[in-house]
């Protein structure tokens, strides 16, 4: 049997991780810039996360949600804490998609509506619903074409919200605390703070997906918290789990939950609960996300001396570097010459940046290194 052919891939085998390097089979070392597409938070192999995996899989890997697990619990105490949604309840799924999928069924099960508002560029994944809600036609198959009615609005456009926001058949917004897939833009605060404001005068459900901007990566816990406004269900995954597959949903209390309404067979099982609790406390006890910001404040200054650069974009360790010309050569140059992963986006100028969230300035000199010569060659 062969592998079905979905992706485009690099040829290179990486057999060993550690940190923020990676080696491959030729045993060549490379700087991670990329994190597995923003999903290494606390570091390849990370000692705490290790052990955690380890402790639990020789007590129980798996159950199923038929009995009790406290572990759940756990997690979900830990989440509140550190995210500052206390009060709101958690769901646990495998992945972001899923998590998408659940939020936007949540919404309109709680409210008995089915438009969405989403926004241009955007990318929530790639099950029915979350793709019917992603703004690249592409990704849709004929049969989730005709689904639920879309409306997919410029970001930032305050005028253009108010008015869409008057259809009293709305469920639901979803938006990206930062835009990742789409190129790095994001919501303005003021805008969040009017978006957030029609949604709860409106009752209509406000989703932020965090799935690749939360868990510390912008400087907050969750991208959309720099704006003081709260979302009544937020997305997660990529970063919780470090690696491991678990995605999961904060839920607003207001939102009752009746038993059979959402399920899975694996989200959050005793081992992948494991590894997102070893994230949290590792993201606490190594205060990554004040670090997150502040290495991604000197690598935003580093990188504004550099030519040729026409924008900065994203925030934290969740960066897009935008050029007036294509960017695949300068990646594949950071890559094959240099040893250096960074990420693309739908904007093709744009390099992407999201390293695991442990990385020091120090270790970003071979990359600031490189690119200026790429770019003054
Ligand atoms: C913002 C956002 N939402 C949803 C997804 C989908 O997540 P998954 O690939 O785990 O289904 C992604 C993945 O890139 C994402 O960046």
């Amino acid at each position: 049997m062969n592998l079905f052919d979905v992706y485009p891939r690099y040829k290179i085998n990486i057999v060993k991780s550690e940190g923020i390097f990676l080696w491959d089979d030729q045993n060549r070392k490379y700087l991670d810039l990329y994190g597995g597409h923003g999903v290494i938070s606390i570091g390849h192999a990370h000692p705490a996360y290790l052990l955690a995996i380890q402790k639990q899989i020789e007590k129980i890997g798996f159950y199923s949600n038929s009995v009790e697990m406290p572990i759940q619990q756990d997690l979900a105490t830990k989440l509140g804490e550190q995210s500052g949604y206390n009060d709101y309840n958690l769901f646990l799924c495998n992945s972001g998609a899923e998590a998408n999928e659940n939020a936007l069924k949540l919404a309109s099960f709680h409210n008995g509506k089915k438009k969405i508002i989403a926004f241009k560029n955007s990318f929530h994944g790639r099950t029915a619903a979350a793709v019917h809600v992603t703004d690249d036609q592409k990704l849709s198959a004929p049969l989730n074409k005709e689904q639920f009615e879309v409306e997919f609005l410029e970001l930032n456009q305050s005028e253009a919200l108010i008015k869409a926001l008057n259809d009293p058949n709305i469920a639901a917004v979803i938006f990206e605390g930062i835009q990742g897939v789409g190129g790095l833009d994001m919501p303005s605060e003021e805008y969040l703070q009017l978006l957030a404001k029609l949604c709860k005068e409106k009752n209509i459900v406000l989703i932020a997906d965090e799935i690749q901007s939360g868990y510390g990566r912008s400087g907050h816990f969750f991208a959309h918290q720099s704006a003081g406004i709260k979302a009544d269900i937020i997305s997660i995954a990529k970063g919780m789990g470090n690696g491991f597959p678990i995605g999961g949903l904060l839920i607003n209390p207001e939102i009752e939950s009746k038993h059979g309404m959402l399920g899975t067979t694996f989200g959050g099982n005793h081992l992948a609960c494991a590894a997102a609790i070893s994230v949290l406390n590792t993201l606490q006890n190594e205060d990554l996300i004040q670090h997150a910001k502040k290495i991604g404040q000197q690598l935003s200054d580093e990188l504004s001396k550099l030519p040729k650069i026409k924008k900065l974009k994203g925030k934290g360790l969740m960066l897009g570097i935008e050029f007036d010309f294509p960017a695949k050569s300068i990646r594949e140059e950071l890559l094959f010459e240099y040893g250096i992963f960074t990420g693309s986006s739908a904007n093709a100028n744009l390099l992407r940046i999201l390293p695991p969230l442990t990385i020091q300035f120090d270790d970003l000199k071979p990359f600031l290194f490189a690119l200026n010569e790429i770019l003054t060659k």
